[in-house]
Order: C-alpha cells, then structure tokens, then sequence
C-alpha cells in the first residue's frame, strides 16, 4: 500500500433514503397503550413512526437509491458496511445480503454501535478510504419494531424503522473529515438493552441525562479538534431520539435550534438509520450548502457517542 494512501481523505457524493409505508400514528397508539398523542408529543416531539421490512430490505432500497444517484456501478464499490442493531439473521451479517442484492464486488460488514452506528460507520469509512479503498457504501438500517414491545409505553411510544445510505468516495487531498470523536462506557450498558431474542428494556430518565452530556461532550471534542468553534456550524445533525434532548444539547453547544435537523415528528427512533435520515433530508431541503460545515452527533445504547464534523462538498 502506497505510503501516501494514508492520507487519502474521501467525500459524501451522494445518499439515499427508506421507509416502511405502514404509518403508526401516536392515535394509533393510543388506542393499545395508557398514553396520549399530547404527552408523546410533549416529551418526545414524536407524532409518527414508520414500521415493517426487513432490515436488509431497507438496506437494500436506500443503498440503491445512494449508488443511482452517485452513478456508481456496484462493481466499483469496495466495501459496504452495514450499521444495525436489528440484523435480519445472528449469522450471517445483514450486510452480505445487502452486498449480494446490490452486485457490489467488495466486501460487507455489519456495525453494532447502537444508534451512534452510523457515525462510527462514518469514521470508519474515512479509515479505510485513508487505507487504500476508493469507494465505500455507508448503510444505517434498523427493524427494531422487532424488539419493541408494543405493550411497553416507555419504549413502544420511541422505536421504528428504516434506513438511510451514503456513498464515500476517495478523493485528492484531505477530504471532508476535519475532526471526529468516538468513545463508550460500558459501564452504563444496562440502561438500555435487549437481550438476544428478547425486548429493549430502558431507564429512560437516565438515558436522557447521559445522551445530553455526551452529545455535549462529543460534539465539542469534535470542534476542537477540526479547529472550528460553534459559530462555523452551518447544520447539526443529531441523533433522532427526542427533540428535548436535541434542544437541551444544542443549548449547551451554543447552537441555535434553527441549525438543527429534525426529523423524529414522522420517523421517530430509528437507530443506526436516524442520522443518515436527517441528514438526507436536510440536503433535498437545500439546506447544506458546499463549503458549509456539519456537525453530526451520535449517542446509544452502550452507552456509545461519535461525532464528526465535515466540510459538505458533494
Ligand atoms: N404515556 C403517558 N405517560 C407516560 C408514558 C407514556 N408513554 N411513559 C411514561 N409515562 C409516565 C410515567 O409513568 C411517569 O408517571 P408518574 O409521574 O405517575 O410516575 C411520568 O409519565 C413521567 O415519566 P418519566 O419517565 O419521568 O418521563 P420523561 O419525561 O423522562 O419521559 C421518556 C420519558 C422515555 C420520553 C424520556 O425519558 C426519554 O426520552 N428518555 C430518553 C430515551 C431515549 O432517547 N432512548 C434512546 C436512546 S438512543
């Protein structure tokens, strides 16, 4: 491998996006569970969520859609990495699925980072372009209706599906990727798990707390160390878990809320798929401009972080 492919950084050229088309409404809910649209409203900024598929089956559908739109052939595609909590099978990985369904010639792995999946995808995906590959795949895809009690209203109010692509291309010079930050504390685990075959199981108030610290903490370490400050962040793109969360970190980050992605009112929780979702969005919208710099910030269960900021030119 050539000395200088280290330094090889790499560009978003294109994304892709995929949902179930079952709509569960918080009415709907309702009708099942002791809550009301008004308090899921209130406490979550949910008011729909999307459920059904596959894990690979949204995988394949957003992946699709980035691969059309970048114009790539999926014979040129080196690696395809997979983030899910949710994959369809123990073994194999949802990924060879999605790499055989798509005719990508590379190789596919699945990430199990929880819902800061996609950025460590992300991270990842830098590390390896910087290692030699030319094109990479990015997939954040999530059933996790499949582990979601529906008679539970501390989580069944939370958790969907569906999944969003980005394709990443090697490019001359240093790319993108001006700072990133991972990290995890095990120790706190327990408070929001699922057993093999079991359902998620979560203390709430306590996930809370954390996700706002660590997305404060994360997203700052990110800017130090891109050199950038608060102020030069043009959009953030959150974890879609609760608009509360997303506002009290983005207080404490110093970041209006008008420079925040949100897209939890109709997608709600959908893991390792929620960033890759709000930032598909934000760039149909016309939001991202080139040049503008992006913060994204991930937090789950693990407890997991990742944050990234990136100069958008795609
Ligand atoms: N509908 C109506 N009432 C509900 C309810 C529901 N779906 N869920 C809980 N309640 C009740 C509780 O029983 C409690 O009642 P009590 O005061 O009589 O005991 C009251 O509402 C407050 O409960 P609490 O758990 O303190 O609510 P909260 O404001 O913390 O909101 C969550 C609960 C789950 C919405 C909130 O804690 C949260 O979003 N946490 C983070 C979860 C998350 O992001 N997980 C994914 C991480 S990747």
């Amino acid at each position: 491998m050539a000395e200088d492919s280290l330094m090889r950084g790499a560009v978003i050229r294109s994304w892709g996006t995929a949902l179930p088309p079952k709509v569960v409404t918080n009415h709907d809910l309702e009708q099942t569970l002791d809550t009301s649209d008004e308090w899921i409203v209130e406490r979550t900024g949910i008011r729909e969520r999307r459920v059904g598929g596959t894990t690979s089956g949204l995988a394949i559908e957003a992946g699709r859609q980035a691969l059309d739109r970048a114009g790539w052939d999926p014979s040129t595609v080196d690696l395809v990495i997979l983030a899910t909590t949710t994959p369809d099978q123990q073994v194999p990985a949802s990924a060879s699925t999605v790499q055989n369904e798509l005719g990508i010639a590379g190789g596919a792995f699945d990430l199990n980072a929880a819902c800061s999946g996609f950025v460590y995808a992300l991270i990842a995906g830098h590390g390896l372009i910087g290692a030699g590959m030319s094109r990479v795949l990015l997939i954040g895809a999530e059933t996790l209706s499949r582990i979601t009690d529906w008679d539970d209203r501390g989580t069944a109010i939370l958790f969907a599906d569906g999944a969003g692509a980005v394709t990443l291309e090697a490019v001359d010079g240093p790319g993108q990727l001006l700072g990133w930050d991972l990290g995890s504390d095990g120790s706190a685990r327990h408070i929001l798990d699922a057993d093999i075959g079991g359902y998620l199981e979560m203390d709430g108030r306590e996930v809370f707390r954390r996700a706002v610290r660590v997305m404060v903490e994360s997203g700052n370490t990110a800017l130090e160390r891109a050199g950038v400050s608060a102020s030069d962040i043009s959009l953030v793109v959150p974890h879609q878990a609760n608009i509360r969360i997303i506002e009290s970190a983005c207080t404490r980050l110093d970041i209006p809320m008008e420079r925040a992605v949100s897209v939890l009112d109709r997608t709600g929780n959908t893991s390792s798929a929620s960033i890759p979702l709000a930032l598909a969005d934000a760039a149909d919208a016309g939001r991202i401009s080139p040049g503008d710099l992006v913060l994204l910030v991930g937090f789950g269960a693990g407890m997991t972080w990742a944050s990234a900021v990136l100069r958008w030119q795609p």
